[in-house]
């Protein structure tokens, strides 16, 4: 998908996708992860979402990496947070508080920085990717993060006839097809997540999955 797109709904102010509140699945679930409170949680695509500031409260140290300056910075304008920015690996990057805001192509994500991971947060970063490039992040994923490594995923489904993404339509077979081989799947909740807004965008049902992913080990490492 074009960077170009993203860049223009950040611009335009068409980011629908955006909520002011934490995501209730995110309140409900995180403490099924067992993290230590200090624990570095990576949320992919994190766009300006207040998620970031729920787990950053949790006393995590948050690493969000999104294309959009606009976003970045409208986050760390909204959660008042004191930052400094450099240009690092070919990122603009953001210092402040709990929280590094590496502003880029996800799929460059330093490999030093993504072995430093103890969680990973997905809500809305999935379903925002057209068919290729989901292959490409779970096997990014897959890749490097390291064996244990647990992961919330939110995954939307829905009719795909019935709307153009995004958001896309990823349906439990197809978390398991892109995910399985890498990484045990427990479904956690299961619910409607149709409303107003996606009934008018044509939808006469869509379901939201809420997945604990854990990186397995890796076949033929260790003793
Ligand atoms: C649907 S939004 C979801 C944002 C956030 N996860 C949330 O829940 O509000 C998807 C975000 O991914 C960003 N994005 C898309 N492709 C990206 C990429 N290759 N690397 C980093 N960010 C990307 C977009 O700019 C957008 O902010």
């Amino acid at each position: 998908m074009d960077p170009k797109f993203w860049l223009e709904r950040w611009e335009n102010g068409e980011t629908g996708w955006h909520r002011d509140e934490v995501h209730t699945e995110l309140e409900t679930h995180w403490r099924k992860l067992e993290l230590p409170e200090k624990s570095r949680v990576l949320v992919p695509l994190c766009g300006a979402s207040p998620d970031m500031a729920w787990l950053a409260a949790q006393g995590h140290e948050v690493i969000g990496v999104e294309l959009s300056r606009l976003a970045v910075e409208t986050f760390l304008k909204r959660h008042r947070v004191y930052h400094v920015a450099m240009e690092e690996l070919g990122f603009r990057t953001y210092h402040g508080g709990r929280y590094q805001l590496w502003c880029g192509d996800f799929f460059a994500t330093p490999a030093d920085l993504l072995a430093s991971i103890s969680a990973v947060y997905d809500r809305a970063s999935l379903v925002a990717l057209p068919p290729d490039l989901r292959e490409r992040y779970a096997r990014f994923l897959a890749d490097h993060l390291v064996p244990g490594t647990p992961m919330l995923l939110i995954s939307l489904s829905y009719d795909q006839s019935e709307m153009k993404g995004p958001p896309f339509s990823v349906p439990p077979a197809e978390v398991e097809r892109l995910f399985a081989s890498s990484f045990d799947i427990a479904v956690l909740n299961h619910a409607s997540a149709l409303d107003e807004t996606m009934r008018k965008r044509g939808l006469s049902a869509l379901d939201e999955h809420t997945y604990l992913l854990r990186r397995k080990p890796i076949a033929g490492a260790g003793a």
